[in-house]
Protein backbone atom coordinates (compact mmCIF):
# COMPACT_ATOMS: atom_id res chain seq x y z
CA UNK A 1 0.00 0.00 0.00
CA UNK A 2 1.36 3.64 -0.83
CA UNK A 3 1.12 6.07 1.97
CA UNK A 4 1.33 9.49 2.01
CA UNK A 5 4.34 10.77 3.78
CA UNK A 6 3.62 12.22 7.11
CA UNK A 7 5.35 15.46 6.54
CA UNK A 8 4.92 16.75 10.16
CA UNK A 9 6.00 13.48 12.05
CA UNK A 10 8.86 12.74 9.42
CA UNK A 11 10.44 16.22 10.14
CA UNK A 12 10.00 15.82 14.12
CA UNK A 13 11.49 12.45 14.08
CA UNK A 14 14.61 13.92 11.51
CA UNK A 15 15.28 16.62 13.29
CA UNK A 16 14.08 17.14 17.17
CA UNK A 17 16.86 15.03 18.77
CA UNK A 18 19.83 16.64 16.39
CA UNK A 19 19.45 20.13 17.00
CA UNK A 20 20.43 21.78 20.37
CA UNK A 21 17.23 23.55 20.36
CA UNK A 22 13.99 21.88 20.03
CA UNK A 23 11.32 24.60 20.01
CA UNK A 24 8.49 22.96 18.32
CA UNK A 25 7.52 20.13 20.36
CA UNK A 26 3.57 19.76 20.79
CA UNK A 27 3.91 18.40 24.76
CA UNK A 28 4.99 19.50 27.76
CA UNK A 29 8.29 18.93 29.89
CA UNK A 30 7.97 15.65 30.55
CA UNK A 31 7.78 13.85 34.03
CA UNK A 32 10.37 11.37 35.06
CA UNK A 33 9.17 8.13 36.15
CA UNK A 34 10.98 8.98 39.62
CA UNK A 35 8.88 12.12 40.06
CA UNK A 36 5.89 9.95 38.87
CA UNK A 37 6.02 7.22 40.72
CA UNK A 38 6.44 6.85 44.84
CA UNK A 39 8.88 4.85 46.45
CA UNK A 40 6.92 2.12 47.27
CA UNK A 41 5.25 2.05 43.53
CA UNK A 42 9.08 2.08 42.03
CA UNK A 43 9.73 -1.03 44.25
CA UNK A 44 6.11 -2.46 42.81
CA UNK A 45 7.14 -1.82 39.54
CA UNK A 46 10.07 -3.64 39.88
CA UNK A 47 8.34 -6.62 40.90
CA UNK A 48 5.99 -6.35 37.83
CA UNK A 49 6.02 -9.75 35.96
CA UNK A 50 5.80 -8.65 32.33
CA UNK A 51 3.35 -10.85 31.02
CA UNK A 52 1.01 -9.76 27.95
CA UNK A 53 -1.61 -7.44 29.02
CA UNK A 54 -5.29 -7.72 28.21
CA UNK A 55 -5.77 -6.75 25.22
CA UNK A 56 -8.33 -4.24 25.76
CA UNK A 57 -6.55 -3.07 28.70
CA UNK A 58 -6.32 -3.94 32.38
CA UNK A 59 -9.61 -3.36 33.62
CA UNK A 60 -8.78 -0.59 36.37
CA UNK A 61 -7.39 1.46 34.10
CA UNK A 62 -9.83 1.27 32.37
CA UNK A 63 -12.62 1.81 34.86
CA UNK A 64 -10.27 5.18 35.63
CA UNK A 65 -10.48 6.23 32.52
CA UNK A 66 -14.28 6.09 31.72
CA UNK A 67 -14.25 8.00 35.17
CA UNK A 68 -13.21 10.64 33.19
CA UNK A 69 -16.07 11.51 31.76
CA UNK A 70 -19.64 12.46 33.07
CA UNK A 71 -21.17 9.50 32.19
CA UNK A 72 -22.05 7.28 35.49
CA UNK A 73 -23.07 5.10 33.11
CA UNK A 74 -20.37 3.96 31.40
CA UNK A 75 -18.25 1.23 32.61
CA UNK A 76 -14.85 -0.20 31.33
CA UNK A 77 -16.66 -1.65 28.73
CA UNK A 78 -16.94 1.62 27.02
CA UNK A 79 -13.11 2.10 26.88
CA UNK A 80 -10.06 0.93 24.58
CA UNK A 81 -6.63 1.18 25.70
CA UNK A 82 -4.12 1.88 23.09
CA UNK A 83 -0.63 2.48 22.27
CA UNK A 84 -0.82 6.57 22.84
CA UNK A 85 -3.57 8.44 21.23
CA UNK A 86 -2.08 8.11 17.99
CA UNK A 87 -3.07 4.17 17.52
CA UNK A 88 -6.51 5.49 18.76
CA UNK A 89 -6.67 7.43 16.07
CA UNK A 90 -5.59 4.82 13.28
CA UNK A 91 -8.20 2.76 14.79
CA UNK A 92 -10.74 5.46 14.25
CA UNK A 93 -9.79 5.41 10.90
CA UNK A 94 -9.51 1.40 10.35
CA UNK A 95 -12.17 0.48 12.32
CA UNK A 96 -15.30 3.03 11.52
CA UNK A 97 -14.39 3.66 7.45
CA UNK A 98 -14.06 1.60 4.45
CA UNK A 99 -12.16 2.78 1.02
CA UNK A 100 -14.89 5.21 -0.88
CA UNK A 101 -16.31 6.99 2.31
CA UNK A 102 -15.82 10.44 2.90
CA UNK A 103 -14.06 12.17 6.02
CA UNK A 104 -14.60 15.89 7.05
CA UNK A 105 -11.67 16.82 8.83
CA UNK A 106 -11.01 19.89 10.93
CA UNK A 107 -7.96 21.92 9.65
CA UNK A 108 -5.24 22.37 10.68
CA UNK A 109 -4.83 19.67 12.75
CA UNK A 110 -2.56 17.14 13.73
CA UNK A 111 -2.40 15.23 9.76
CA UNK A 112 -2.51 11.28 10.85
CA UNK A 113 -5.80 10.75 9.93
CA UNK A 114 -5.86 12.39 6.87
CA UNK A 115 -2.78 11.02 5.48
CA UNK A 116 -4.42 7.69 6.68
CA UNK A 117 -7.80 7.75 5.67
CA UNK A 118 -6.66 8.74 1.92
CA UNK A 119 -3.92 6.25 1.90
CA UNK A 120 -6.74 3.83 2.30
CA UNK A 121 -8.99 5.69 -0.62
CA UNK A 122 -11.36 7.34 1.48
CA UNK A 123 -12.26 10.89 0.57
CA UNK A 124 -11.33 13.93 3.10
CA UNK A 125 -12.94 16.77 2.73
CA UNK A 126 -11.36 19.64 4.50
CA UNK A 127 -13.15 22.18 6.92
CA UNK A 128 -11.05 25.17 7.39
CA UNK A 129 -10.65 26.65 10.93
CA UNK A 130 -9.41 30.91 10.15
CA UNK A 131 -7.19 32.67 11.62
CA UNK A 132 -9.51 35.73 11.36
CA UNK A 133 -11.75 33.95 13.20
CA UNK A 134 -9.73 33.52 16.09
CA UNK A 135 -9.46 29.69 14.45
CA UNK A 136 -13.27 29.41 15.55
CA UNK A 137 -15.22 26.98 13.09
CA UNK A 138 -18.31 28.17 11.25
CA UNK A 139 -20.57 25.42 11.26
CA UNK A 140 -22.63 26.52 8.27
CA UNK A 141 -19.60 25.46 6.13
CA UNK A 142 -19.53 21.79 7.74
CA UNK A 143 -23.57 21.50 6.82
CA UNK A 144 -22.05 22.03 3.26
CA UNK A 145 -19.61 19.50 3.43
CA UNK A 146 -22.02 16.76 4.55
CA UNK A 147 -23.09 14.64 1.63
CA UNK A 148 -24.99 11.10 1.59
CA UNK A 149 -21.38 9.38 2.18
CA UNK A 150 -20.05 11.53 4.58
CA UNK A 151 -18.94 8.92 7.69
CA UNK A 152 -17.25 10.95 9.88
CA UNK A 153 -16.80 14.28 11.43
CA UNK A 154 -13.17 14.10 12.95
CA UNK A 155 -11.99 17.33 15.07
CA UNK A 156 -9.17 17.75 17.42
CA UNK A 157 -10.45 19.74 20.06
CA UNK A 158 -8.24 21.88 22.22
CA UNK A 159 -6.88 21.68 18.81
CA UNK A 160 -3.67 21.42 17.78
CA UNK A 161 -1.73 23.73 16.35
CA UNK A 162 -4.09 26.65 17.12
CA UNK A 163 -4.65 25.54 20.87
CA UNK A 164 -7.80 26.88 20.59
CA UNK A 165 -11.07 25.45 22.34
CA UNK A 166 -14.10 25.17 21.13
CA UNK A 167 -17.41 26.63 23.01
CA UNK A 168 -19.86 24.59 24.81
CA UNK A 169 -22.33 26.04 22.84
CA UNK A 170 -20.84 25.18 19.39
CA UNK A 171 -19.63 21.69 20.84
CA UNK A 172 -23.66 20.74 21.13
CA UNK A 173 -24.52 22.16 17.60
CA UNK A 174 -21.75 20.06 16.22
CA UNK A 175 -23.41 16.74 18.13
CA UNK A 176 -26.87 17.97 17.06
CA UNK A 177 -25.42 18.07 13.56
CA UNK A 178 -23.86 15.01 13.25
CA UNK A 179 -26.38 13.03 14.97
CA UNK A 180 -28.90 15.01 12.13
CA UNK A 181 -27.11 13.78 9.60
CA UNK A 182 -26.09 10.23 10.90
CA UNK A 183 -22.87 10.84 11.20
CA UNK A 184 -20.12 9.36 13.45
CA UNK A 185 -18.33 12.78 15.69
CA UNK A 186 -14.61 11.64 16.32
CA UNK A 187 -12.83 13.84 18.81
CA UNK A 188 -9.19 14.06 18.85
CA UNK A 189 -8.82 15.41 22.75
CA UNK A 190 -5.49 14.55 23.75
CA UNK A 191 -5.14 18.38 24.68
CA UNK A 192 -7.73 18.05 27.35
CA UNK A 193 -6.36 18.76 30.64
CA UNK A 194 -3.68 21.54 29.46
CA UNK A 195 -6.57 24.54 29.24
CA UNK A 196 -4.07 27.79 30.68
CA UNK A 197 -7.15 28.89 32.32
CA UNK A 198 -7.35 25.58 34.46
CA UNK A 199 -10.95 25.20 32.85
CA UNK A 200 -11.38 21.17 31.88
CA UNK A 201 -12.36 21.33 27.99
CA UNK A 202 -16.38 19.37 28.08
CA UNK A 203 -15.03 16.06 26.72
CA UNK A 204 -17.85 15.07 22.82
CA UNK A 205 -18.76 12.17 24.84
CA UNK A 206 -20.13 14.11 28.08
CA UNK A 207 -22.19 15.95 25.55
CA UNK A 208 -23.34 13.06 22.89
CA UNK A 209 -24.62 9.39 23.00
CA UNK A 210 -22.84 8.20 20.01
CA UNK A 211 -19.49 10.21 19.59
CA UNK A 212 -16.22 8.87 20.05
CA UNK A 213 -13.21 10.24 21.73
CA UNK A 214 -9.66 9.79 21.81
CA UNK A 215 -7.72 10.65 24.76
CA UNK A 216 -3.71 9.79 26.40
CA UNK A 217 -0.96 10.81 28.84
CA UNK A 218 0.98 12.37 25.91
CA UNK A 219 0.20 15.82 26.06
CA UNK A 220 -1.63 17.29 29.08
CA UNK A 221 -0.33 14.63 31.06
CA UNK A 222 3.64 15.06 30.00
CA UNK A 223 4.31 11.66 29.98
CA UNK A 224 4.22 11.26 26.46
CA UNK A 225 7.42 8.59 26.52
CA UNK A 226 4.45 5.82 28.08
CA UNK A 227 3.05 5.62 25.06
CA UNK A 228 -0.71 5.64 26.74
CA UNK A 229 -3.87 6.09 24.99
CA UNK A 230 -7.40 5.48 24.60
CA UNK A 231 -10.82 5.52 22.85
CA UNK A 232 -13.83 6.25 24.59
CA UNK A 233 -17.53 5.56 23.49
CA UNK A 234 -20.72 3.79 23.12
CA UNK A 235 -19.77 0.04 23.86
CA UNK A 236 -20.52 -1.26 20.40
CA UNK A 237 -18.12 0.87 18.87
CA UNK A 238 -15.47 0.32 21.07
CA UNK A 239 -16.16 -3.19 20.91
CA UNK A 240 -15.57 -3.17 16.91
CA UNK A 241 -12.40 -0.88 17.49
CA UNK A 242 -10.73 -3.84 20.04
CA UNK A 243 -11.49 -6.22 17.29
CA UNK A 244 -9.48 -3.96 15.09
CA UNK A 245 -7.14 -3.55 17.46
CA UNK A 246 -5.99 -7.04 17.73
CA UNK A 247 -4.77 -6.79 14.27
CA UNK A 248 -2.60 -3.92 15.49
CA UNK A 249 -0.55 -4.13 18.15
CA UNK A 250 -1.74 -6.63 20.77
CA UNK A 251 -1.91 -5.06 23.83
CA UNK A 252 -0.25 -1.78 25.98
CA UNK A 253 2.83 -2.64 28.02
CA UNK A 254 2.70 -3.88 31.51
CA UNK A 255 4.60 -0.84 32.79
CA UNK A 256 3.04 1.92 30.71
CA UNK A 257 -0.03 0.76 32.45
CA UNK A 258 0.76 0.83 35.59
CA UNK A 259 2.27 4.03 35.62
CA UNK A 260 -0.55 5.09 34.00
CA UNK A 261 -2.79 3.78 36.84
CA UNK A 262 -0.51 6.00 39.07
CA UNK A 263 -0.89 8.72 37.14
CA UNK A 264 -4.83 9.02 36.67
CA UNK A 265 -5.52 8.76 40.56
CA UNK A 266 -7.21 11.80 41.35
CA UNK A 267 -5.13 13.70 43.32
CA UNK A 268 -1.91 12.93 41.38
CA UNK A 269 -3.85 13.84 38.18
CA UNK A 270 -4.37 17.23 39.71
CA UNK A 271 -0.96 17.72 41.01
CA UNK A 272 0.30 16.87 36.99
CA UNK A 273 -2.18 18.78 35.46
CA UNK A 274 -1.45 22.10 37.37
CA UNK A 275 2.11 21.97 37.01
CA UNK A 276 1.86 21.99 33.92
CA UNK A 277 -0.63 24.45 33.26
CA UNK A 278 1.92 26.48 35.91
CA UNK A 279 4.42 25.85 33.28
CA UNK A 280 2.33 26.76 30.16
CA UNK A 281 1.00 30.17 31.80
CA UNK A 282 4.54 31.42 32.86
CA UNK A 283 5.83 30.58 29.10
CA UNK A 284 3.41 31.95 27.44
CA UNK A 285 3.93 35.03 29.24
CA UNK A 286 7.41 35.16 28.22
CA UNK A 287 6.38 34.00 24.73
CA UNK A 288 3.86 37.35 24.69
CA UNK A 289 6.60 39.42 25.75
CA UNK A 290 8.74 38.01 22.90
CA UNK A 291 7.00 38.79 20.30
CA UNK A 292 5.71 42.47 20.99
CA UNK A 293 9.22 42.87 20.79
CA UNK A 294 9.44 42.12 17.61
CA UNK A 295 6.52 44.71 16.42
CA UNK A 296 3.94 43.65 13.90
CA UNK A 297 6.38 40.77 12.07
CA UNK A 298 4.53 38.35 14.22
CA UNK A 299 0.55 37.41 14.93
CA UNK A 300 -0.42 34.94 17.18
CA UNK A 301 -4.17 34.66 19.02
CA UNK A 302 -2.96 33.61 22.66
CA UNK A 303 -4.22 30.12 22.96
CA UNK A 304 -6.50 28.48 25.25
CA UNK A 305 -4.69 25.04 26.14
CA UNK A 306 -1.88 23.18 25.10
CA UNK A 307 2.02 23.52 24.57
CA UNK A 308 1.95 25.11 21.59
CA UNK A 309 1.32 28.68 19.96
CA UNK A 310 0.36 29.49 16.02
CA UNK A 311 2.50 31.90 14.97
CA UNK A 312 2.22 33.93 12.00
CA UNK A 313 4.83 35.95 10.63
CA UNK A 314 5.27 38.60 8.17
CA UNK A 315 7.95 38.63 5.56
CA UNK A 316 8.64 37.02 2.03
CA UNK A 317 9.70 33.44 2.57
CA UNK A 318 8.03 30.43 2.77
CA UNK A 319 7.83 28.64 6.24
CA UNK A 320 9.82 25.22 5.04
CA UNK A 321 12.80 27.49 4.01
CA UNK A 322 12.55 29.72 7.40
CA UNK A 323 12.57 26.89 8.88
CA UNK A 324 15.56 25.13 7.32
CA UNK A 325 17.91 28.43 7.51
CA UNK A 326 17.05 28.53 11.27
CA UNK A 327 17.73 24.77 12.31
CA UNK A 328 21.13 25.07 9.65
CA UNK A 329 22.30 28.04 11.18
CA UNK A 330 21.51 28.31 14.72
CA UNK A 331 20.69 24.32 15.55
CA UNK A 332 16.80 25.92 16.58
CA UNK A 333 14.19 23.45 14.98
CA UNK A 334 10.85 24.62 14.35
CA UNK A 335 7.72 23.02 12.52
CA UNK A 336 6.93 24.63 9.67
CA UNK A 337 3.31 25.85 8.81
CA UNK A 338 3.26 24.03 5.79
CA UNK A 339 2.80 20.39 7.93
CA UNK A 340 -0.61 22.23 8.29
CA UNK A 341 -1.56 22.73 5.04
CA UNK A 342 -0.89 26.53 6.29
CA UNK A 343 2.18 28.42 5.00
CA UNK A 344 2.99 31.57 6.77
CA UNK A 345 2.90 29.99 10.02
CA UNK A 346 5.20 28.19 12.27
CA UNK A 347 4.23 26.15 15.44
CA UNK A 348 5.99 26.74 18.60
CA UNK A 349 6.25 24.74 21.72
CA UNK A 350 5.33 26.15 25.16
CA UNK A 351 5.96 23.70 27.17
CA UNK A 352 10.03 23.33 27.28
CA UNK A 353 11.75 24.30 30.84
CA UNK A 354 11.81 28.79 30.67
CA UNK A 355 15.38 28.29 30.53
CA UNK A 356 15.42 26.51 27.35
CA UNK A 357 12.60 28.31 25.41
CA UNK A 358 14.63 31.66 26.58
CA UNK A 359 17.61 30.61 25.31
CA UNK A 360 16.30 28.89 21.76
CA UNK A 361 14.21 32.23 20.89
CA UNK A 362 17.61 34.42 21.77
CA UNK A 363 18.88 32.38 19.16
CA UNK A 364 15.86 33.77 16.72
CA UNK A 365 16.42 37.09 17.46
CA UNK A 366 19.59 36.49 16.48
CA UNK A 367 18.81 34.75 13.46
CA UNK A 368 15.92 37.63 12.81
CA UNK A 369 18.48 40.31 12.97
CA UNK A 370 21.43 39.08 11.33
CA UNK A 371 18.67 38.30 8.42
CA UNK A 372 15.42 40.27 8.53
CA UNK A 373 17.19 43.71 10.15
C1 LIG B 1 -3.70 16.09 18.30
C2 LIG B 1 -2.80 14.92 18.44
N1 LIG B 1 -3.34 13.69 18.49
C3 LIG B 1 -2.59 12.60 18.63
C4 LIG B 1 -1.21 12.69 18.71
C5 LIG B 1 -0.40 11.44 18.91
O1 LIG B 1 0.14 11.45 20.20
P1 LIG B 1 0.46 10.18 21.07
O2 LIG B 1 0.41 8.98 20.23
O3 LIG B 1 1.81 10.45 21.62
O4 LIG B 1 -0.57 10.15 22.17
C6 LIG B 1 -0.60 13.95 18.64
C7 LIG B 1 0.87 14.08 18.70
O5 LIG B 1 1.45 15.12 18.50
C8 LIG B 1 -1.42 15.09 18.52
O6 LIG B 1 -0.91 16.32 18.49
Amino acid sequence: MKIKTFELERRQSIWENHVEYNLTESGIHPLSLGELLTEDEQKELLELELGYGQTNGDDRLRDQIASLYDRPSWSRENVLVTNGSSEANLLAVYSWLEPGDELIFMMPNYQQMNGLAESLDMKVKHWWLREEDAWLPRLDELENLISDRTRMIAVCNPNNPTGRVLPKTMMQELVELADQHGVLLYADEVYRGAELNGEETPSFADLSDNAVVCGGLSKAYSLPGLRMGWLAGPEGSIEQAWEHRDYTSISSGLVTQYAARKALMPKRRSWILQRNRRLLRKNLEYFQQWTRKHNSRFHFSDPDAGGIVFLRYVEDISSRELTRRLRERESVFLVAGDCFGLDGFLRIGIGAEPQYLKEGLSRFDRWIEENWE
